[in-house]
């Protein structure tokens, strides 16, 4: 019977699925403290408190993708003339900050 077989199939993806949205919400967690950490809300404000310095970071997902965020990371100046440091980090915790800038929509 066919039907025995999709089940276990349906089960499975089901559970990567779920796997890969918790993974998702953990690397969104990584990139959000790591923007405490840095301090970044001194000048931005994002989910609704921080600095008015820089610009509000509320809708930045809409306005931009990963791959300008980690250009701009490394040369702030020469990517978008902003007058911020650039942002010092390894690999993961640059790629968890994208992350959580673009899941704010
Ligand atoms: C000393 C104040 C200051 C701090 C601290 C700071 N920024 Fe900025 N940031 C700015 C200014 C000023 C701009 C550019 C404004 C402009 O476009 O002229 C900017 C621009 C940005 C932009 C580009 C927005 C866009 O779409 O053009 C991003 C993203 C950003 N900052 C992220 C961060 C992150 C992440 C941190 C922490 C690691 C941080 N900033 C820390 C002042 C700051």
């Amino acid at each position: 019977m066919m039907k025995k077989r999709i089940v276990p199939v349906l089960v499975f993806m089901g559970i990567s699925l779920m796997g890969s949205l918790l993974a998702e919400a953990a690397e969104i967690d990584t990139g959000r403290a790591f923007f405490e950490e840095k301090r970044c809300s001194m000048c931005h404000t994002i989910e609704g408190k921080g600095g008015k310095i820089g610009p509000d970071l509320s809708g930045i997902g809409s306005q931009r993708d990963e791959a300008w965020l980690m250009k701009f990371f490394e040369n702030p100046k020469k990517v978008a003339n902003a007058n911020m440091m650039p942002v010092k980090g390894t690999p993961e915790e640059l790629s968890a900050l994208a992350a959580y800038l673009l899941s704010q929509k």
